[in-house]
């Protein structure tokens, strides 16, 4: 990945922090989009210019032309669709803070995902130090993060198996954790598994623990995961109690 950076940017990106590293890499993604966007708008032109043309011809070779375009039509409109919520993902995020008791939004994201783990005997658990500061956050993307990262919980369980929510706090931070009882994460992935589209899921996207950490660093926070001594994941967000 730091080969591609530092081509892709013209910096050498090897001795580079890890936090520059993912700003470095949330620019290169974005400027790919971007680049993306342009040759696809002037396919949009050019796709304009054949449906005019297409009226030229007799009706037999417009039908036959036609059933064609309109697949053209609607995998261009895809592609623009995935670029276009591709960028306002990295695009520069203005949050919306307020301070919020973290309690809430662990209450809310187990609503949420209770019904769904209970489907599949997955018991989902909070534990919220009493009396916690409240913690100046924008609550719907900080409810995203934490929802991606039980999803993933959930998800990692076989059989019966529990996720825990712990929201204590840890001199100047906050910190929010998440712990299942799953295999954990295999040693030669810990360093993947926040990469963007890095997924072992058939049906995976690889973006919900990318957004996550985005979300956590946006707020001065950081994302980390790790292995529990006894087996399962452990991912903790550190959120800064006194942020300006
Ligand atoms: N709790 C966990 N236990 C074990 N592995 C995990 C856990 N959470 C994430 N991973 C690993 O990290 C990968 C990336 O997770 P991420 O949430 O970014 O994408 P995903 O879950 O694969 O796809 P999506 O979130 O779009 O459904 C997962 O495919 C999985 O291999
Ligand atoms: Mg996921």
């Amino acid at each position: 990945m730091e080969n591609i950076l530092a081509k892709a940017l013209g910096q050498d990106a090897t001795q580079l922090p890890v936090m520059e590293k993912r700003d470095l890499l949330a620019r290169l993604l974005k400027r790919l989009a971007h680049e993306i966007r342009n040759p696809l708008s002037s396919l949009d032109v050019h796709f304009q210019l054949l449906e005019e043309d297409l009226n030229a011809l007799s009706p037999a070779a417009r039908m036959q032309l036609a059933a064609r375009l309109g697949i053209i039509h609607g995998e261009l409109h895809r592609l623009e669709s995935i670029v276009g919520r591709f960028l306002k993902l990295a695009g520069p995020s203005a949050l919306e803070l307020e301070p919020v008791e973290i309690k809430k939004i662990v209450t809310h994201v187990c609503e949420l995902l209770r019904p769904e783990a209970s489907a599949r005997k997955v018991e989902i658990l909070a534990e919220v130090e009493p009396e916690l500061p409240r913690v100046t956050v924008d609550s719907v993307r900080l409810t995203q993060a934490l929802l991606n990262i039980v999803i993933n919980g959930i998800q990692a369980v076989k059989g019966t198996g529990q996720v825990k929510i712990r929201a204590i706090k840890a001199g100047d931070n906050l910190l929010l954790s998440v712990q299942d009882t799953g295999p954990g994460i295999p040693a030669n992935e810990l360093g993947e598994i926040f990469d963007p589209y890095f997924t072992t899921k058939p049906e995976g996207s690889g973006l919900g623990l990318w957004i996550a950490q985005q979300i956590a660093v946006a707020h001065g926070g950081d994302l980390r995961a790790e292995n529990a001594a006894a087996g399962g994941a452990v991912f903790t967000m550190t959120l800064p109690l006194n942020r300006k």
